[in-house]
């Protein structure tokens, strides 16, 4: 998008023709839509508080932290009055659980996590203005007000409901503390809320022989009272909200929007009944917290209210632009619930713009903790020390803008050697070598100028623009590629104009050759500043600059004639096989254990007398039609001859088979379970499944071609 001044109050940018509504700041020319873009006073950066249970992976940084660092640190240069706000996330069941099972409390979890999280983002240069946590004081009392607020509105619906309680304990348990078999899929292992063996999600009450984690007992049902916030209320709202008045939102971020508007909002409940958390403060509501995703977003305003008295300003009036930085399993929560919080709170603003990212990969593997399938971030700075920018650099590069990306080891190597160092670092060290050798350090003055030397200047002003207009729009891949086109530049500029071999017949013209190479030094350490913090400065240092503003970007005359520059030291060095090789070596012996770990067969089941056994009916079927389950990644929904009916049986095979690969299959099915519906499509039966070691699923058939509804004994 490339923006013009307009006036003071917007600014005016051309937009390829995307979406087609025509709205008051939309104003349609030809093909292109001339976007009136509201020029903001001031800017709050939120990006997504990370859980204080764990440590942060690359996945983070690539998804969230690296982008909403180079959009503030933009801003900043820029001179705009703007606030990044981050903190740990330090409640919900996650936590309790891990706590459970270290034998300690909550909080020496996240007083853990919270410093290990804190100290990896100032590692690698994520300047957030304030990393708060939700237990500090000031976030109860906020998200408390906020609670009551909304209650003293009588904005909440209360609802009683039955939930599982654990006798022995003497609490309510939460989906998580709740265990039982799957019914889809056999697995013993499945939690309240999911089974993550099929994937499938799942209610308390779906699971076989529930028990409680905590005692071990079979959870009874209890009535328990909750407060609900009635989002189908909000709906027409957010419909026209983000709907019509926010078509410029990212395609992945509306598109979801979007299908949760239309399959219909429900009313959603806030509180919880666990003993960690921010209490519900109101009369009768001992034991109970608010939900932690009611509290977590509010986590962005406590945060504000600590770093600065004048919080009001950022979050109330509507001069502030606001933008959430996320992942895209928090979208409905940014999108959806919060802003339906914010709107029935009255006196907030809400998000301009939520560019979430999609999910980062590695090694086409899903970054998983517990599995341990992930590049931590502390032990890539202990594997790669001082080389911050270098990660920066590459998960920027590849970050998962528009779908999952693939993080590989290869490919860092690639992006540090082939990039890094063969072009930025490169075309710097022999600017400031040569300026050292052929003039003691000191910036010579620019003499006459060729048409090629007048449009390589021209060109740092374009690449500028490119850069700033792709950062705007939340592009910042391609906001590095342009940002790197500057080096590049450089490069092909020095190639070209070879000043090592013209020092010898024309030495005037070096010196207008080299004048040149370091005004385009002095640019980068501008335009590379956001990507490439550490060795911006480093450069600065170098060239004996100060601190940079973005207004500058694009001048050819940063360094003046007679400046004196420092030596230069090594930006980038190479990156050897040997260290690629031992990272992905590190990931194959994880692997391995995982493997292993998964191949150790369990012991056999508890005997069951034949009686039992013969109440199964177990027979072959054939599939008639099989099709994907919408919305679902696991499940694909089938029709089954079953040789005494014609029946559907939801299954979570889909990860394994293709639809149309399957059908006519002979299978062999349990007949005789009791019906269950997933996903609203009622399922009758189970398909059985052979799980290899893998956790990978196979249909069990008849060696032979049977008639179907043949008893399987
Ligand atoms: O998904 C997560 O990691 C959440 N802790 C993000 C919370 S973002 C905000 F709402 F606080
Ligand atoms: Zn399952």
């Amino acid at each position: 998008m490339h923006i013009v001044s307009f006036s003071n109050q917007y600014h005016c940018a051309v937009a390829p023709l995307r979406h087609c509504a025509v709205e008051p700041f939309l104003l349609p020319l030809g093909r292109f839509y001339f976007v009136i873009m509201k020029k903001f006073k001031r800017y709050l950066v939120t990006s997504a508080l990370p859980y204080a249970n764990g440590p942060l992976h690359i996945g983070h940084l690539a998804g969230v932290y690296v982008p909403s660092d180079i959009y503030t640190r933009y801003l900043r240069m820029k001179g705009e009055d703007v606030i990044s706000i981050c903190g740990s996330d330090e409640h919900g069941v996650p936590i309790t659980l891990k706590a459970r099972n270290e034998g300690v409390s909550p909080q020496v979890i996240v007083d853990r996590y919270h410093a290990i999280n804190k100290k990896a983002f100032e590692d690698f240069g994520i300047s957030f203005d304030i990393y708060s946590r939700t237990s500090n004081k000031i976030h109860y009392e906020t998200a408390s007000e906020f609670f009551l607020k909304l209650y003293n509105k009588g904005e909440f619906i209360e609802k009683t409901s039955e939930q599982y309680y654990d006798e022995e304990a003497g609490c309510f348990l939460a989906d998580r503390y709740i265990m039982g078999t799957c019914p889809h899929c056999g697995n013993e292992n499945a939690y309240g809320d999911q089974c993550e063996k099929c994937g499938t999600s799942l209610s308390p009450s779906d699971l076989i022989n529930p028990h409680s984690t905590i005692s071990g007992s079979k959870p009874v049902l209890r009535e328990t009272l909750h407060w609900y916030l009635p989002l189908d209320k909000y709906e027409p709202w957010l419909r026209k909200w983000i709907l019509e008045d926010h078509k410029e939102w990212k395609t992945n971020v509306y598109g979801q929007c979007k299908s949760w508007l239309d399959q219909g909002l429900q009313p959603r409940a806030v509180s919880r009944d666990l003993d960690w958390g921010v209490p519900v403060p109101v009369k009768d509501a001992k034991g109970k917290v608010l939900y932690v995703w009611f509290d977590a977003p509010i986590g962005y305003i406590s945060a504000t209210r600590e770093l600065t008295k004048e919080w009001e300003k950022y979050w109330k009036d509507s001069e502030t632009k606001m933008v959430h930085f996320i992942g895209k399993d928090n979208i409905v929560f940014h999108c959806i619930i919060f802003p339906a919080m914010l709107n029935a709170e009255g006196s907030f603003i809400l998000p301009d713009n939520v560019p979430a990212n999609e999910f980062l990969n590695l090694e086409s593997d899903k970054i998983s903790t517990s599995r341990n399938w992930a590049v931590w971030l502390h032990e890539y700075l202990s594997d790669f020390p001082g080389k911050q920018d270098v990660l920066r650099y590459s998960l920027c590069a590849s970050a998962p803008e528009t779908k999952d990306n693939d993080f590989t080891w290869k490919e860092f190597q690639s992006r540090n050697n082939n990039e890094l160092v063969a072009i930025l670092g490169n075309f710097v060290n022999r600017t400031l070598v040569l300026t050292n050798n052929y003039y003691e350090g000191e910036v010579p003055a620019r003499g006459i100028t060729n048409d090629n030397d007048e449009s390589v200047l021209k060109e740092i002003s374009v690449i500028r623009t490119n850069v700033e207009s792709a950062i705007e729009n939340f592009r910042f891949r391609e906001a590095l590629k342009e940002a790197m086109n500057l080096a590049r530049l450089g490069n092909k500029y020095l190639a070209d104009a070879e000043p090592w071999k013209v020092v010898k017949t024309d030495p005037k013209r070096v010196k207008t050759i080299m004048n040149i190479a370091l005004q385009i030094t002095a640019n980068l350490t501008i335009i590379l500043e956001p990507f490439l913090p550490f060795s911006m400065e480093k450069l600065r240092g170098w060239i004996n600059t100060g601190k940079v503003k973005w207004s500058d970007a694009g001048k050819t005359d940063l360094l003046g004639a007679g400046h004196q520059i420092n030596k230069p030291g090594l930006m980038f060095d190479k990156i050897e096989d040997e260290e690629i090789n031992r990272q992905i070596e590190k990931l194959l012996s994880t692997k391995k254990a995982n493997e292993t770990a998964a191949a150790k067969n369990k012991p056999s089941k508890d005997p069951v007398t034949f009686d039992d056994f013969s109440r199964i009916d177990i027979r072959t079927a054939t599939i008639l039609e099989a099709e994907k389950v919408p919305k679902t990644t696991k499940l694909l929904k089938l029709k089954i001859d079953t040789g005494i009916d014609v029946r559907t049986i939801v299954s979570g095979i889909a990860e394994y088979y293709e639809p149309q690969d399957i059908i006519g299959k002979q299978i062999s099915i349990v007949a005789n379970l009791e019906p269950r519906s997933i996903k609203g499509i009622e399922s009758k039966g189970m398909i059985l499944m052979a799980e290899d070691k893998d956790g990978k699923l196979v249909m069990v058939a008849p060696a032979d071609k049977v008639s179907n509804g043949s008893m399987i004994k």
